[in-house]
């Protein structure tokens, strides 16, 4: 062979190759058959050609040239890598994990062979084995993040909670904002089972909390029924419950002063809604104490101003829900003339009537404060949230666009009731780790797996109902996704907006309008959710058949929906407001809600305290006053997707899963409807917020 023939060759590779990494395969592929034409054992352009069709997805050809190759150039890492890989790809997991242990033997600090091994492992659900590979990676890098974290998923998965806790503070010790450790931390939190801590754990736990606390990005509404556990030792629960049982004043009880001071508590109030009996009847006292006792104390530097603050932004989350005797709203009321009167601003003042009404009710309140700056952080955050934000919300409500007018009868009263009480009022969402749509839906659906011929790389996708946007915490994590959001309501439609950009998500667009006129939009989607909406329609029927006329024929919907069975206790319960004649004004939602706390024989009342909805004023309106309600067995539903063609995927909620799977393991995907049916009639509790599930047209 002649230098020059070596010469040409050697520029055509590299030429093949740079086509390669520009992405340029059909040039890159034409220069290495070329050479293989002259050369037909290069093994360079054997081994990229192989890489070329693995990156191509023709693995077939990926694998043929692969193989070539190593037999070529026995040992050689990059030829065992993609091999590895490429096996990987087409689920041959068996020759996967062949691959990587050559890679091992030949270089025994090879990260990625181990870490690679590790997630061939974990897609065998060996998740034991799989951490052996992951603590090899941290051992050769101490400081591999996603090693940390997925061995803390998978000790989670073996039940080992308090090990991946360990690895849980390790990778945030890496990385103290890392949103894929704190995701899992957030879950963890809120699901494990509190139960006979020692001092030293409780510590750790609690810590954990108030790191959790102190952050933005996460739902801490999740977290509230566990770390509410943290707030009282057993010994201050007791004393407290004392005082409240025998009608002392708590304010000036020592205990009280130190709760009413820390930071955790406080934290609480102002991140999450308060969901407990007790906690609720604890506050609601303490503000009574502070609202009567306003002349006495006259103390504008009060020591309890923080918490005041906090418990101003809890009663804006709930709605002002709690109950305000005559005499406090007499209180409030003319501390109201006070503060609108005063020139000054008395913070700790403000603060004290923001406890009872929204302070954006009073025009001359809201224009001496928009451009208020206080030095005190928190005093702003209450000025944003009751003030600032508001008023942005009435700014966008009008910028919103419309996809046409609403008629049918029922939309409107439900507009009319959402308008009014936008629902849900939350805080922050967690920022969830973005990835494809399908991978999305499979861990939802999880373990039924569907596979699609479609990437699913840019879904269009529509969430028809969106509320005040709440429900976005999952749809924003679809990699690449245009999400179009449509409400009846502009108030809660400019809620969602302004949260989204709040997080600087803007790869979404609202419009007002109902589903009814969806077709007018013209457009068909990839993934539609209807989650706890089509029950609120004349005919939720008609609203499934309009978004499935605009659903793509291999597209994807979610659905939420009530249970005729979960419901039995609340449809009683709706007979009973009906007959009291309580009102949907808040005064007459307070009233009842006293008197559901207070008829104790009543055992429907007393389930009803358990449910989260009870706790804010949006929530318990939807929960018992709705203006339109319809409710679904399984059996009904199944009789609905089989008559519209469609494919049941499975539910969403995890824990109804773990049921399922002791009664019936010999359903792997868990999708038998008529199971499940049964299931829920044994337990009637079990869908007691809602059915959410996937389905697909078949
Ligand atoms: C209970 S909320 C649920 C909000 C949201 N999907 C969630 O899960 O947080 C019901 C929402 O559906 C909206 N809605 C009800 N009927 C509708 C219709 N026909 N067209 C569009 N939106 C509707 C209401 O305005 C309200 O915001």
């Amino acid at each position: 062979m002649k230098l020059k023939d070596n010469n040409n060759i050697k520029i055509k590779l590299d030429t093949a190759v740079k086509h390669h990494k520009e992405n340029n395969f059909i040039l890159a592929e034409k220069l290495y058959k070329e050479i293989l034409d002259i050369f037909p054992n290069h093994l360079g352009a054997i081994f990229y050609l192989g890489t070329l069709y693995a990156q191509s997805k023709k693995f077939n050809l990926a694998k043929e040239f692969l193989i070539r190759a190593d037999s070529l150039k026995p040992k050689d890492l990059n030829i065992n890598l993609n091999l590895g890989n490429v096996f990987h790809e087409t689920g041959d997991f068996d020759n996967a994990i062949k691959y990587f242990e050559n890679l091992i033997n030949i270089k025994q600090d090879f990260t990625l062979a181990y870490f690679n091994k590790g997630i061939v492992l974990n897609k065998l659900k060996k998740y034991q084995n799989a951490n052996e590979c992951f603590m090899k990676v941290i051992e050769i890098e101490p400081k591999n993040l996603t090693s940390h974290n997925i061995i803390a998923a998978n000790l989670i998965e073996l039940n080992q909670q308090n090990r991946a806790i360990l690895y849980l503070k390790k990778a945030l010790k890496i990385d103290f904002n890392n949103r894929v450790s704190i995701k899992i931390l957030t879950d963890l939190l809120s699901s494990l089972k509190i139960l006979n801590l020692d001092k030293e754990s409780k510590q750790e736990i609690k810590d954990l909390f108030t790191f959790l606390y102190k952050k933005n990005l996460i739902n801490h509404n999740q977290l509230f029924n566990n770390a509410k556990l943290f707030i009282f030792d057993v010994k201050e629960y007791d004393e407290i419950k004392k005082l409240i049982e025998q009608k002392c004043n708590l304010i000036e009880n020592q205990k009280v002063k130190q709760i009413l001071k820390k930071e955790f508590f406080n934290l609480i109030l102002q991140k999450s809604l308060l969901r407990d009996k007790f906690l609720e009847e604890f506050c609601n006292k303490i503000r009574k104490e502070i609202i009567l006792s306003l002349d006495n104390l006259a103390d504008n530097s009060s020591e309890f101003l923080n918490f005041i603050i906090s418990l101003a932004e809890q009663c804006f989350l709930n709605e002002f829900i709690f109950f305000q005797s005559d005499l406090e709203i007499e209180a409030a009321n003319s501390l109201l003339n006070e503060i609108e009167k005063d020139k000054n601003v008395n913070e700790y003042k403000v603060a004290i009537l923001a406890c009872f009404i929204p302070l954006s009710n009073s025009k001359i309140i809201s224009e001496k404060l928009i451009y208020y700056q206080s030095k005190n952080v928190l005093f702003n955050d209450l000025i944003d949230m009751q003030i600032r934000e508001p008023n942005k919300e009435k700014e966008l409500s009008h910028k919103i666009d419309s996809i046409g007018d609403i008629s049918n009868m029922v939309s409107k009263k439900v507009k009319n009731q959402y308008e009014f009480n936008p629902y849900p009022r939350w805080r922050f969402i967690t920022e969830g780790v973005k990835s494809n749509f399908i991978n999305i839906l499979n861990s939802n659906i999880k373990p039924n797996k569907i596979t699609s011929n479609r990437s699913f790389f840019n879904p269009n996708v529509l969430i028809a109902g969106c509320g005040t946007g709440q429900q976005l915490e999952n749809a924003i994590t679809y990699e690449n996704a245009n999400i179009l959001a449509i409400d009846l309501s502009r108030s809660s439609l400019a809620y969602a907006k302004r949260k989204m950009e709040e997080i600087n998500f803007n790869k979404i667009e609202f419009m007002h309008g109902d589903i009814l006129n969806l077709a007018n939009i013209n457009k068909k989607f990839d993934v539609i959710e209807c989650v706890g909406v089509l029950h609120h329609m004349e005919s939720p029927e008609d609203g499934l058949k309009v978004l499935l006329k605009i659903l793509e024929p291999y597209g994807f919907l979610k659905l939420g929906l009530y249970s005729e069975i979960s419901r039995k206790h609340i449809i009683e319960i709706r007979e009973i407001i009906k007959k009291e004649n309580f009102s949907t004004g808040i005064k007459d939602i307070r009233n009842s809600r006293e008197f559901i706390k207070n008829n104790k024989d009543n055992k429907s009342f007393q389930k009803l305290i358990y449910n989260y909805d009870f706790y804010s004023t949006s929530s318990i309106r939807d929960l018992i006053f709705h203006v339109q309600e319809k409710r679904f067995t399984l059996d009904k539903i199944s009789k609905l997707l089989n008559s519209l063609n469609l494919e049941f995927l499975g539910f969403t909620d995890d824990e109804v899963k773990k049921k399922y799977s002791d009664y019936y393991p010999e359903d792997t995907n868990k999708t038998n409807i008529e199971n499940w049916n049964t299931l829920e009639s044994e337990n009637p509790d079990m869908f007691i917020s809602m059915y959410q599930f996937w389905v697909k047209k078949k």
